[in-house]
């Protein structure tokens, strides 16, 4: 029984020692100490014992167990340390190499324009407010001075959804909107979409205008003036001439077409501004007593002036971009330039 005692303990810590991962560690320790196992089996002689030799051979299977599992909780120790190794080494992470770029978008040149023309304005107390795109025949025309069967009506292109439902031809019917629910002062700008019925290198029957309109007693055209020249400094730069010239629209009297000395040849005459040495920018004046009328406010006590001008214009202008439809194309090439 010793011999096979010996024989056991030399078997089993050898296999210990071979168990190549831990679930074969655990099978050698079934098989060695389980209820079935080959030790059970030994101590089955343990009857036939005499009573001296009886605690000689406890000593020695006490003793196997002892260096048995002092075996392997070691090997176990050891196979962990070389999974965690293992796992290591195969989930490592060069935090040298270069990182991979994220491609970013960018803002579209309109509403990089628009945002900074509505800048420009919020400096001056200006606040933004909008309406909708597809707006009645009051709000878009009527009430701006522009009665059915006027003759200012075909000036403008126009959508109809109905008779009396049309998509915006401009964003002056803000002003009615906004000087309808609130009271003077008032200054606003509106940025938004409008659509005309006109298609070509220049006109798209989608383009985005701003609305600038300023309510209060005793506003006069020295304001205006002094606004629009001031914005035209801030956004074209300084140093270029501006000129005021007369011009008619039905909600604004007197009305003027303002415009800047050519920002691509500096007046000289070039393509661009068609050899004038002038840019047309943007159409402006005092608001009409008779858009007054149609909102209910006094005309003998408030006055006000009023502007709207295309955004895809002064876009074009600013970053010397020569086509219009370019800015409907999306045409990554053409949007990553801004
Ligand atoms: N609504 C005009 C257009 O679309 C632009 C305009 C001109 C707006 C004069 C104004 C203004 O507010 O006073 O052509």
């Amino acid at each position: 029984m010793k011999e096979r005692l010996q024989q056991l303990q030399q078997d089993a810590l050898s296999a210990l020692q071979q168990a190549a991962n831990l679930s074969m560690l655990q099978d050698v320790r079934v098989k060695i100490l389980g209820k079935k196992g080959l030790l059970t089996e030994v101590m089955k002689g343990m009857r036939d014992l005499s009573t001296e030799q009886r605690p000689v051979i406890g000593a020695l299977i006490n003793n196997l167990k002892d260096r048995f599992e002092k075996t392997f909780v070691a090997r176990q120790v050891e196979l962990q340390q070389r999974d965690i190794a293992a796992r290591l080494a195969s989930e490592k992470i060069d935090v040298t190499l270069p990182g991979r770029k994220m491609a970013s978008g960018s803002l579209h040149p309109v509403t990089l324009v628009t945002n900074e023309v509505v800048e420009i304005f919020s400096r001056l107390g200006f606040a933004v407010a909008e309406g909708p795109e597809i707006e009645e025949d009051f709000y878009n025309f009527e009430a701006l001075n522009i009665p059915k069967d006027h003759p200012a009506r075909d000036m403008q292109d126009t959508f109809y959804i109905s008779d009396d439902r049309v998509l915006r031809t401009h964003t002056s019917p803000v002003q009615i909107r906004t000087m309808l629910k609130n009271n003077p002062p008032i200054r606003i700008i509106a940025p938004g979409t409008v659509y005309r019925r006109d298609s070509d290198i220049t006109h798209s029957p989608m383009f985005h205008q701003i609305e600038g309109f300023l309510v209060d007693d005793q506003v006069t055209f020295g304001d205006l003036k002094g606004v629009l020249t001031h914005f035209l400094n801030e956004f074209f730069g300084k140093g270029h001439s501006v000129r005021f010239r007369p011009s008619f629209f039905p909600f604004t009297e007197p009305s003027a077409e303002v415009d800047i000395e050519c920002v691509i040849c500096g007046g000289k005459g070039c393509r661009v501004c068609g050899k004038t040495g002038w840019l047309e920018i943007l159409g402006c004046g005092m608001i009409d007593p008779e858009v007054f009328k149609s909102v209910n406010y006094d005309v003998e006590k408030y006055s006000g002036f009023a502007f709207g001008m295309g955004l895809e214009r002064i876009a074009m202008l600013k970053y010397g971009v020569n086509d219009l439809r370019l800015f409907f194309d999306n045409d990554l090439r053409f949007l990553k330039q801004f």
